[in-house]
């Protein structure tokens, strides 16, 4: 039987990997994960209880209650509640729960493009193919604003941006798996690009990747 394709994409809150990873799975037609709601589960399970978001016991508890098959997007995309997945995010035994369930999903056939902060290092190091997908923080802070307003909201630039920054701040300097690009990734800057630009780059990376795999 055929070895399962893994495709990591990794990249800072923003960076519209979530997007790309998306495509990429209906391209290479393989399954998709954002493991940023994974964690987000976690967060919400402990918000909708009123519990604190600083008790590892109970982090780990809602961690092993997390089902992919039952995701509901709608709730998790909330900001407060990627916010609070940032902060139980950095529990090493809440990440060795969930990074065990994103596993199995990623090795399941025929594969799949697995996005989040630490699939190139930790979740699936021998991936097929690492994509790391960054833009400055200006520009994914514009893009997030865009898009508010795009659905009717209301949006602060400033507050999103300062938002960003202190994300970014607690993904990449956490003592367990913190955010950065694999030694063998691929960056991909898309502060000058759109979506359909970062999409064929990706496309580019990934057909050289399978020729050579094959
Ligand atoms: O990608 P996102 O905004 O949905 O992620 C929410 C938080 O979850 C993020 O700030 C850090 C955490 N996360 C993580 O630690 N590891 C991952 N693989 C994915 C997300």
């Amino acid at each position: 039987m055929t070895r399962p394709i893994v495709i990591a994409v990794d990249g800072p809150a923003a960076s519209g990997k979530g997007t790309l990873s998306r495509r990429l799975a209906t391209q290479y037609g393989l399954r998709h994960l954002d493991t940023g709601l994974s964690y987000r589960a976690v967060a919400q399970a402990l918000l909708a209880s009123g519990q604190p978001l600083d008790d590892e016991a109970l982090a780990v508890e809602a961690a092993g209650a997390v089902d992919f098959t039952v995701f509901d997007p709608s709730v998790l995309s909330a900001h407060a509640v990627g916010e609070a997945a940032s902060r139980v995010s950095v529990f090493p035994p809440v990440r060795r729960i969930l990074v065990d369930k994103q596993r199995a999903f990623a090795m399941d056939p025929p594969g799949a493009v697995l996005d989040g902060r630490d699939i190139g290092t930790v979740v699936c190091p021998d991936a097929d193919v690492k994509l790391y997908v960054t833009a400055s923080p200006a520009v994914r802070a514009g893009r997030r604003h865009r898009e508010i307003l795009r659905l009717g909201g209301q949006a602060d630039y400033a507050a999103i941006l300062a938002d960003i920054e202190r994300r970014d701040a607690r993904d990449m300097g956490r003592a367990d798996s913190p955010l950065r690009p694999a030694d063998d990734a691929h960056l991909l800057d898309t502060s000058q690009m759109s979506i359909e630009a970062a999409f064929l780059a990706a496309c580019a990376i990934i057909d050289e990747a399978l020729a050579a795999r094959n």
